[in-house]
């Protein structure tokens, strides 16, 4: 495996436990993964160049930092990676905000688009895919070949569960592709699920079951 950090802030890693926990309701759930999207955001953003500016406090005129280089996009891939927006939009509030929406067919398990809408200037942008589950990696493939069809080369992906497969899967189809996580599991079952995992994220998030 190549190209993934694991995020091991003890922050990330406690709420991910809450998050494992089937007894965790759907309120809960979201708030959580908010939360940990949050903490994850500020180390998926740690090297983001910087210039120097000057600002005029109330005392003097100071030398300082401000955030330089490309401009941001966060992608999430619907529907669990709704639930990461908003603790990244609260990092990044001027972040444009694209989506696709893909579904794994159960048979198959292979990824198929029903939606997409993109930040018109797109090209311009470093773009971090958000989705909480990277299993097979099928999803997060076919979210990455999309967007780098719209001629993105500056993609992060940021999940917070990965499966060793899925890691797999992205460094073969994506090797430029730095993937930020909070943990790597091993093994998928027959549904393709993460074991152990969390479950469905979309039906924990969203109380669909
Ligand atoms: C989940 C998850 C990922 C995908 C991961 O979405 O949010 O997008 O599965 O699996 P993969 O790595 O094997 O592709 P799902 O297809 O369940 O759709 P949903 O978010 O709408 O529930
Ligand atoms: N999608 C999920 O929501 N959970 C898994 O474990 C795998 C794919």
């Amino acid at each position: 495996m190549k190209n993934i950090l694991i995020l091991d802030h003890p922050l990330i890693q406690h709420k991910i436990s809450l998050l494992r926990d089937k007894n965790t309701d759907t309120k809960e759930f979201r708030e959580l993964v908010q939360e940990i999207s949050m903490l994850m955001g500020y180390e998926v953003t740690r090297n983001m160049p910087l210039k120097e500016v000057e600002i005029e406090t109330p005392v003097a005129i100071a030398k300082t930092k401000v955030i330089s280089g490309k401009k941001l996009g966060i992608v999430p891939v619907m529907r669990a990676g709704l639930g990461m927006v908003d603790g990244m939009l609260q990092l990044l509030p001027m972040a444009k905000v694209g989506h696709i929406g893909l579904y794994r067919d159960p048979q198959t398990l292979e990824a198929v688009e029903y939606y997409c809408k993109l930040p018109f200037d797109v090209e311009e942008r470093e773009i971090v895919i958000l989705d909480p589950m990277l299993a097979t990696g099928g999803s997060a493939s076919a979210a990455i070949k999309y967007i780098k069809e719209k001629n993105v080369n500056n993609i992060k992906l940021m999940c917070i569960i990965a499966a060793k497969a899925g890691i797999e899967r992205i460094n073969k189809d994506h090797p430029d592709v730095e993937i930020y996580c909070g943990a790597v599991d091993n093994d998928l079952n027959d549904h393709g699920y993460i074991v152990p995992g969390l479950g469905d994220a979309g039906d924990r998030l969203f109380g669909t079951k």
